[in-house]
């Protein structure tokens, strides 16, 4: 058997880092965690070891590993040959079934990863309003790309400075594009209305996670999206809901449909493809119809929409549509929180765990839920470190995120006995 460190000694010599994705060097065990399988809400380890996935990829899994519907579709894709670069029928069914589930999409394209759909959609947005600038707000993030990653999560000693000069998150990002951002603070409906007075015919769109995994689970102060929908209308401004990761975690209309508020577009993905690797954006046909060629804005792609993971989506729409789906998802995440809270209450620890459907965030350091990015300064990222190792011997997942308050989640594989086993494992880990 080769142990982690093994495989990681061999890993490092031919990939940076000895991953595919920057992130997966998991700080709190000093390894990516190298897999071997996975089934349902369990993973194995290439040590042989089995672990309750509190990941879930991120989000992808949220049928769990290896799903029968998945699988089949797999089998589908075999009989008819993998095909790259065509249309099908099954483009068009699933198409249909995104715009009958999700509250604003009268038109969708698809594509494989979460920041190549938000790159997509900036575009049309800026072709469709002739306009260049993209209102964000601090604490929410859209993917790694050039047009957006920038002044989402500077550093606390930049947060002034954001305001005025947005926070370049990566070298490689020329300097010159933090021109076209402007953040603001969460839930801050001056500066939201400010932003519009001073800048409202610069900006192309407003783009926003409804529901924030990204950082603490912040949800929307009551009145904000309202707002939001009101001033972008009457600025034309499209306004652009980010549900790469909200989509279908507490509905299969997504937080737009679960906050009642709908936007102009949306992305959606993570888990659309069924644990395969499909996003999409969708929207209004006036804003989706600037794509050519019905419109000027230039999309293509050798691997857009590939038939795989599009019979992915398909098995996974038809089963997040069954009525039994989201009432079981919600009670695991009512069984979940109310052992959390009681033993976050028994031991008066300092931490809360917002949530919303099958996602939630640890946030350390606080006992009332975060409304801004700042309100997270006071988590303890070694801290959280510490509990996902504690948690990770114990056989339970988390991914580390490098300690940050960020999201985990179960899936729909995942049973009463994984969620209580799950529970027993954070009261040990938390002593
Ligand atoms: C809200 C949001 N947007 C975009 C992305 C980027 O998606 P991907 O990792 O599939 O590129 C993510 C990924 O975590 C996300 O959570």
């Amino acid at each position: 058997m080769v142990t982690r460190h093994e495989q990681y000694e061999r890993a490092r010599k031919v990939m940076p880092g000895g991953v595919n994705s920057s992130t997966r060097v998991n700080k709190a065990i000093g390894t990516p965690f190298f897999a071997s399988r996975g089934e349902g809400a369990h993973i194995w380890d290439i040590e042989g070891r089995r672990f309750i996935d509190m990941n879930c990829g991120h989000g992808a899994a949220l049928l769990g590993h290896a799903h029968p519907a998945i699988t089949e579709a797999l089998r589908s894709a075999n009989e008819m040959g993998h095909l790259s670069a065509f249309e099908t029928e099954h483009h068009e069914r699933l198409a249909s079934l995104v715009c009958e589930s999700v509250p604003c999409a009268e038109r969708v394209r698809f594509c494989s990863a979460g920041s190549e759909a938000t790159m997509h959609l900036i575009r049309a947005c800026r072709g469709f309003t002739g306009r260049d600038k993209i209102l964000r707000v601090e604490g929410h993030f859209h993917g790694y790309h050039e047009m957006i990653y920038i002044g989402g999560f500077p550093p606390p000693d930049r947060l002034e400075e954001n305001r005025s000069q947005p926070f370049v998150e990566s070298p490689g990002i020329p300097g010159v594009l933090a021109d076209l951002i402007i953040p603001i603070p969460h839930n801050d409906s001056e500066a939201l209305e400010r932003a519009i007075r001073e800048h409202g015919d610069e900006i192309a769109a407003f783009i926003l996670e409804p529901i924030d995994y990204n950082c603490a689970c912040i949800k929307p102060e009551p009145g904000y999206l309202e707002l939001a929908r009101r001033l972008t209308r009457d600025a034309g401004i499209v306004l652009f809901f980010d549900e790469i990761q909200s989509s279908f975690k507490k509905s299969a209309g997504g937080a737009q449909q679960d906050l009642g508020v709908t936007p102009d577009v949306c992305t959606i993905g993570k888990s659309l493809g069924g644990g395969l690797a499909l996003s999409a954006f969708c929207g209004s046909a006036e804003v989706m119809d600037s794509f050519q060629p019905v419109g000027p804005v230039q999309h293509s792609g050798t691997f857009n929409a590939h038939l795989v993971p599009i019979l992915g989506g398909v098995a996974f729409l038809e089963a997040v549509r069954r009525p039994d789906f989201y009432p079981k998802l919600q009670s695991l995440e009512q069984r979940f929180h109310e052992g959390l809270d009681r033993i976050i209450a028994d031991r008066g620890l300092d931490l809360v765990v917002p949530h919303h459907g099958a996602r939630f965030n640890i946030v350390l350091g606080r006992r009332t839920p975060a409304l801004r990015y700042e309100d997270t300064f006071c988590h303890d990222n070694e801290k959280m470190l510490d509990l996902i190792r504690a948690c990770w011997e114990r056989g339970v997942y988390f991914h580390d995120y490098g300690g940050i308050p960020v999201h985990h989640g179960y899936s729909i594989a995942h049973t009463v006995e994984d969620i209580d086993e799950v529970l027993n494992v954070l009261d040990d880990a938390l002593t």
